[in-house]
């Protein structure tokens, strides 16, 4: 329900502020993803285990437990999906996992208010060893399009390791999806190596993952925040970093994310896993069993005033104000002309500190608001509290000084 909302005048008010940016926004196709994408991407929960079934609960459960009202209006299948070529080259799926086939399967989400998305591989072979699409980029991006798909997740294993390389297949397939006939939402998934924040956008990206496979760790959501965090100048409107997707309510489960470490989080972790993510403009994609989700990892995915912070019309990443081995604050500019700034404790202990906000270049007197409270706790030019270990505050301020 956030989403699009003031996008055309939000999209007006972006380009004047393009002369800032740090790539040429002309081929930027931003009707397909105004805002952060946002969804449920089978991988870290279901690995390749997965089937038709499973999606079918899964959209059940996204439409009842007010994921879907909430914005998360996708439905990614990741690797596993695939079951070779006909004898006409055509892609098609593994029969026993979808016997009824990818079309019925997005006929159906799509009657749930859902999109669905699908994933594929610049190679002849995916990352677990599926068939992917190199040298069949046209015939598969019709048979996605026929299908109804409405998004690609496309990684980049098997591939060599050059840019160069990486820039002619992603845009071979960005063109095959533009000429498909059917608005299709591409995401680049070369996981950061070849930097493309530079240039996937201009060969027809509309996400491109910045850093490798989150786990499901503090460690982990860190490292990839560390990496995420300092591109904000290559975000915007149709444009997005992709820190990859959420671990909020894995909870240590069995599945790619706990695979190599990933032993879980506690929920501050996890809160602090949406603030951020939300704060830098990413997209959202849930990867839980939210067919079984608790009331905390509900609570967390479906804040509304958060979601609101992520999906904001003027599509700017927050900016990394303050680091210390102690302390980050995030500043988040809002069309409204609010600001959400986040304060996170990285150390290990609880702690009490004092934010002016003229040092964040926010002068004058702001009306302060708790986003995970969902109350105002405060009127002035500062704010002071406690914030626990690994915790994130996330405050949207009001400027009231003219009042
Ligand atoms: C890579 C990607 C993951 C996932 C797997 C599937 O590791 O980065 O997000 O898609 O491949 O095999």
């Amino acid at each position: 329900m956030f989403k699009h909302v003031f996008f055309a005048a939000g999209f007006l008010l972006c380009l004047s502020f393009s002369s800032v940016r740090a790539q040429n926004i002309s081929n930027v196709k931003v009707d397909l993803a105004p805002t952060p994408p946002m969804g449920w991407m089978t991988w870290n929960f279901f690995g390749t285990d997965i089937n038709e079934n499973i999606i079918h609960e899964v959209a059940d459960a996204m439409v009842n437990n007010g994921m879907v009202k909430a914005g998360y209006d996708h439905i990614m299948i990741d690797d596993g999906w695939q079951g070779g070529r006909d004898n006409k080259n055509n892609i098609i799926p593994d029969p026993k996992k979808f016997p009824s086939g990818i079309k019925a399967l997005a006929d159906y989400v799509h009657a749930k208010g859902l999109k669905l998305g699908i994933y594929s591989d610049a190679a002849q072979l995916t990352c677990a060893d599926y068939t992917a699409s190199l040298g069949f980029e046209e015939q598969d991006a019709k048979t996605f399009a026929s299908w109804g798909i409405d998004y690609l997740k496309y990684d980049y294993c098997h591939a060599p390791s050059d840019s160069n390389t990486a820039k002619i297949r992603y845009k071979k397939m960005a063109d095959a999806l533009k000429s498909s006939g059917r608005p299709i939402v591409f995401s680049i998934c070369e996981w950061g190596g070849r930097q493309p924040w530079f240039w996937a956008a201009g060969v027809g990206g509309q996400l491109w993952r910045t850093t490798g496979d989150v786990r499901d760790s503090w460690k982990s959501l860190t490292h990839n925040l560390d990496i995420n965090a300092n591109l904000s100048a290559y975000a915007g409107p149709g444009r997005w970093n992709d820190p990859d997707m959420l671990i909020v309510g894995l909870r240590g489960s069995k599945g790619p994310a706990g695979d190599l470490g990933g032993t879980g989080c506690n929920d501050i972790e996890y809160q602090s896993n949406m603030s951020l993510w939300c704060m830098m403009a990413s997209p959202l994609v849930a990867t839980n069993d939210v067919r079984n989700m608790n009331t905390e990892a509900n609570r967390i995915l479906l804040n509304d005033e958060m979601i609101a912070i992520d999906q904001d019309a003027l599509g700017k990443q927050a900016d990394k104000k303050t680091a210390n081995d102690s302390w980050e604050i995030f500043e988040k500019p809002l069309f409204n002309g609010d600001y959400a700034v986040a304060v996170l404790n990285r150390s290990a202990a609880a702690q009490t500190t004092n934010i002016n906000f003229s040092e964040l270049g926010l002068d004058g007197k702001y009306e302060i608001r708790d986003v995970w409270e969902h109350k105002i706790i405060g009127k002035g030019k500062s704010w002071k509290g406690a914030v626990q270990s690994h915790e994130t505050k996330v405050f949207r301020l009001k400027n009231i000084s003219k009042k």
